[in-house]
């Protein structure tokens, strides 16, 4: 009996402590879809605008947010805080975010930012393979490409909440038809099936890690002219029907934000397309999101003056605007969308409608609940970095082994690494890592390609380095690391039709002409001066790539014993020396089409790779 009532009692204290937490909650905050409605009708135009708002954390003042009541901020790439760990983040984005509390209807902002590959803005943090290398696991065996996206995604989530960040400007659900696109390593594949498959899980494993995905970047923008990034493509509805199942699948897997192309599909900009972003995207496919529009991206439309590019891509459908280069830009956008509304170019319903995708977004990820983080977490862990090691040696390709050379290795002796990638995290993880457009160099934490040999080869072989590959001695193999230097978007475009002279029939105008040849996909001239250097040893070479997509190589691999694509492995190099020295094998694919020159001879097919 006694028994009984005590049970009665905590069981009624329990009831009681968790009513009025609800209530406690439902007072700050609103919970239900009705009363987001109820409190998009109490907010002023001020207000709604201000939601619609997103400006870079470098752009605002102290005060900008609780004055404009702005909606969103970001980090461009490489726009950290000064001090650049998980409790700088934390410590920036909760002021953010507090601040955002103390207006009148006390809606957090959103802070997001582009951890394409790992949240790799953040010093020491997990960098994973780019996309390109994740699309070669898939390319291998779509079931582990979509655990490798998922885990991906996973890691990459949390290592942003570690820093405070919860919304992410990823995956690219674009595919790269042509490799001349800058962004080709962004794109998983050249195959809309991978991308497809990919892309749903990155989502699925971004999301249940508790960070939510944006997808991007609607609609083909792999399909450009010539490749050209924020070009046009040419698509009937036929061609637009292909690309869109990697953004069905991503909706399904639950991304409820998306980001249109800077491209043009049959000459109208994406960001101004009604037919596309309403008629299509939310109409038809019926996308209940918002839409985030590309950096700075309306001041790319037509209509004349800022103020009906504004008008045209709100019109068509944006909700949120990336509201870029200077604070002068986003007070422009919040005082020229405010007139557009009073002028009635731009209806309430619309701006209404955006507000409610806003905040529905903002509801279902849990920032009303829970918008501070409490403490900052760790990146870069142990564990992390071993998921990265593995992702890193199952996206390489074996794409020539001319004698089982690369069996062989284990047994030689007296090992020559040359190249300047072979010693360079930078050059690794290329493009949007710590900054937009990366660099060489040590630039993060990480294992370089020559400290993951040298461990691997500990105490069985001498492994020499020599960056131009011209050491002395003798030696039983050399293993050139060649490949691009880092990029990232329209700096990465290539014109390349042409490769690199045949080394044996060289001119010194024909030298003269590759070292000029700076836009295009060849092999850079100081890795050809470093090839020609290893040609030298009477030993076999074996070259390794780090590149963002098949780089145009001619006939220069028949000089090459074996030929490792390792794209852009991230911060774990290692992960190359356990497939090299290891027991594991090579099971990835090339997920591009390698061709000697752009549109030539095609050397190695879409899926083709060699096991050991
Ligand atoms: C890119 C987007 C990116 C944005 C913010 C743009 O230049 O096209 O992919 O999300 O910048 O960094
Ligand atoms: C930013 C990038 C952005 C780009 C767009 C850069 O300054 O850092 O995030 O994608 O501008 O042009």
């Amino acid at each position: 009996m006694k028994k009984y009532f005590i049970l009665l009692f905590a069981a009624s204290l329990l009831l009681f402590t968790q009513t009025s937490c609800n209530r406690a909650s439902a007072n700050k905050k609103s919970v239900t879809w009705n009363s987001l409605e109820e409190l998009v009708s109490q907010m002023t135009l001020a207000e709604k605008v201000g939601q619609m708002t997103q400006a870079e954390r470098g752009d605002i003042r102290e005060g900008d947010i609780k004055t404009y009541f702005l909606g969103s901020i970001l980090s461009g790439g490489g726009s950290t805080p000064a001090e650049n760990t998980p409790e700088g983040w934390v410590d920036m984005t909760n002021a953010f975010i507090e601040e955002s509390l103390q207006t009148r209807l006390g809606i957090p902002v959103i802070y997001g930012l582009d951890a394409v590959h790992g949240n790799a803005i953040v010093l020491d943090a997990t960098v994973l393979p780019h996309n390109v290398g994740l699309g070669a696991i898939a390319a291998g065996d779509s079931r582990r490409g979509a655990e490798a996206a998922y885990s991906a995604g996973f890691i990459t989530a949390e290592e942003m909440l570690a820093t405070g960040v919860r919304w992410n400007f990823a995956p690219v659900l674009g595919v790269a038809e042509d490799i001349r696109w800058g962004r080709t390593y962004e794109s998983y594949s050249e195959n809309v099936e991978i991308v497809t498959v990919m892309g749903a899980n990155f989502v699925r494993g971004l999301q249940e890690g508790g960070a939510a995905a944006c997808m991007k970047h609607f609609l083909g923008e792999g399909q450009t002219i010539d490749g050209r990034n924020q070009g046009n493509a040419l698509l009937d509805r036929a061609g637009i029907e292909r690309i869109l199942p990697p953004y069905r699948a991503a909706m399904d897997a639950g991304a409820i934000s998306l980001m249109p192309s800077y491209s043009s599909i049959n000459g109208i900009k994406m960001h101004e397309s009604k037919e596309l972003l309403t008629g299509l995207l939310k109409e038809d496919m019926g996308f209940e999101g918002f839409i985030i529009s590309d950096w700075a991206a309306f001041i790319q439309l037509s209509g004349g003056s800022f103020k009906a590019q504004i008008a045209n891509a709100i019109n068509a459908g944006v909700d949120m605007y990336m509201a870029t280069n200077g604070r002068a830009n986003w007070m422009m956008f919040i005082t020229l969308l405010k007139d557009l509304v009073e002028e009635g170019i731009v209806p309430m319903e619309r701006i209404d409608d955006a507000v409610l995708r806003i905040l529905r977004f903002k509801q279902s990820i849990g920032l009303f609940d829970a918008p501070l983080t409490k403490k900052a977490g760790t990146v870069g862990s142990d564990a992390n970095r071993t998921v990265a090691r593995t992702l890193a040696s199952d996206s390489l390709v074996l794409l020539r082994n001319e004698n089982n050379v690369i069996q062989k290795l284990p047994a030689y002796r007296n090992i020559l690494v040359a190249g300047h990638g072979a010693n360079n995290i930078g050059m690794q993880c290329g493009g949007w890592t710590t900054t937009w457009q990366g660099m060489h160099g040590p630039v993060t934490k990480g294992t370089t390609i020559l400290e993951g040999i040298r461990s691997a080869t500990e105490g069985r072989a001498v492994v020499t380095y020599d960056e131009d590959g011209k050491a002395d001695g003798n030696f039983d193999v050399v293993i050139a690391v060649i490949g691009e230097d880092p990029y990232a978007e329209t700096q990465g475009d290539r014109a390349s039709l042409i490769t690199g002279p045949d080394p044996d029939h060289v001119s010194a105008e024909d030298i003269d002409t590759l070292r000029n040849r700076s836009n295009q996909i060849n092999i850079r001239p100081n890795d050809m001066d470093m090839l020609w250097e290893a040609y030298g040893y009477d030993c076999p070479v074996i070259v390794i790539m780090l590149s963002g997509r098949p780089m145009t190589i001619g006939d220069e691999y028949l000089h090459w014993d074996a030929f490792v694509a390792a794209w852009l492995p991230g911060t774990e190099g290692a992960g190359i020396a356990d497939v090299l020295f290891g027991n594991r094998n090579f099971t990835g694919r090339t997920p591009y089409t390698w061709r000697k020159t752009i549109n030539g001879e095609i050397l190695y097919p879409f899926g083709y790779g060699l096991t050991k």
